[in-house]
């Protein structure tokens, strides 16, 4: 049985202030009629929709999400995080969850914060990275880079096995010089978010490599209650674990990574800058959302809620007007808003 499991706890700080921690970018609807975690429930092949899903997410956001699963018509078990701990103990949340439903159960683990253009893409490369998890690879979906984002984990090439590769290294976010070397290599590609593997090996990486957070996970699921949909986690244990991502937790370190080459439009967005470059343009390269009147301003975005915002002679500004904060940004300083999130985090 192959389970699909939605990640969904981020905060998406680098689009503040339309993303805020009680109404995240994945909630949104920053693309159309749906909001990133429909999206991704709905871009799914039609063999993996039939299957009741796993979303985890923070229990802040319980009943948004619920809601945005309930109007496509979806029933989950959805895990309710007390605290975010990043995404190696939300998918060992996941895998555990799986495994009770099916000790052999397989994961198809999907961030809910990218766009993808061609979904149907996707359909052959979960074909392709459910044979390669059968055989207990760790299996990673990888993209062909075309710029050194700093933002991304890059994938060497190893082994060709048919379809999928070996893995012979993993590094997540390396610096900018490294990420150029990766680029100039050839041999680099970027991981996509997406995993696919056996439940129990991901239990067993973590065993090998981070056993607190195992035990801290097991525990606070055994100790957590059902409530409706939803599955809540013991607080005091699942804080104990430690804050790391799975990239970093496993990918880096297993000897047992697979990836599937798969040539997908694909757009993590995560920051002002890659929401621009994915949203639709007009002439001037403006994406003007809202009551905007632009003259002589270019490769701009601005987003108001209820005001009237003009651009005047302005080019690579991120102007986002909404009730309680407006912020003004020069795009190229797009991964800096995390800054002001930090700041006002700790001015609480
Ligand atoms: N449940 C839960 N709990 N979900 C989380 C948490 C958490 O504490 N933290 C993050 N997530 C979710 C986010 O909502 C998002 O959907 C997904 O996990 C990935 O987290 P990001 O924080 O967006 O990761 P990233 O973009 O910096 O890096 C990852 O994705 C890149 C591609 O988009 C890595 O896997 C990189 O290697 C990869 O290149
Ligand atoms: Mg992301």
């Amino acid at each position: 049985m192959l389970i699909p499991v939605i990640i969904a706890g981020g905060t998406g700080s680098r689009l503040w202030p339309l993303s805020r921690s009680h109404y995240p970018k994945q909630l949104l609807r920053l693309n159309g009629e749906f909001s990133m975690l429909q999206a991704t429930f709905l871009r799914l092949p039609a063999d993996l929709r039939a299957v009741r899903p796993i979303v985890v997410c923070n229990q802040e956001h319980r009943f948004l999400v619920a809601e945005q699963l309930g109007d496509i018509g979806i029933e989950a078990d959805i895990l309710l995080e007390p605290c975010g701990r990043n995404t190696a103990p939300a998918v060992a949340l996941a895998a555990l969850q799986a495994r009770q439903r099916d000790t052999n159960a397989k994961i198809f683990v999907c961030p809910a914060d990218h766009a993808i253009r061609n979904p149907e893409a996707l359909e052959a490369a979960i074909k392709t990275g459910y044979q390669a998890a059968e055989s207990g690879l760790l299996v990673t979906f990888g993209i062909q880079p075309n710029r050194p984002e700093t933002g991304y984990g890059y994938i060497c090439m190893g082994e060709s096995r048919g379809e999928h590769h070996l893995i012979e290294r993993f590094v997540e976010k390396p610096d900018a010089a490294t990420a150029q070397r990766f680029v100039e290599d050839g041999n680099y590609l970027w991981n996509s978010g997406m995993f696919l593997f056996r439940a129990e090996r991901y239990l067993q990486e973590l065993r090998e490599h981070h056993p607190q957070m195992l035990a801290h996970c097991t525990h606070s699921l055994l100790q957590g209650a059902a409530d409706l949909d939803f599955i809540r986690l013991d607080e005091s244990s699942f804080a104990r674990c430690e804050d790391l991502s799975i990239d970093y937790a496993i990918m880096e370190h297993t000897r047992d990574g697979a990836v599937v080459p798969v040539e997908l439009f694909w757009n993590d967005l995560g920051s002002w800058q890659s929401l621009w470059d994915h949203l639709e343009k007009d002439g001037d390269g403006n994406h003007l959302r809202g009551d905007i009147i632009s003259h002589g301003s270019s490769n701009s975005l601005a987003m108001s809620d209820e005001r009237l915002v003009a651009l005047l002679g302005v080019e690579d500004l991120v102007v986002v007007d909404t009730p309680d904060a407006i912020l003004v940004a020069h795009k190229s300083q797009a991964q800096e808003v995390k800054r002001i999130t930090d700041t006002l985090k700790a001015r609480k």
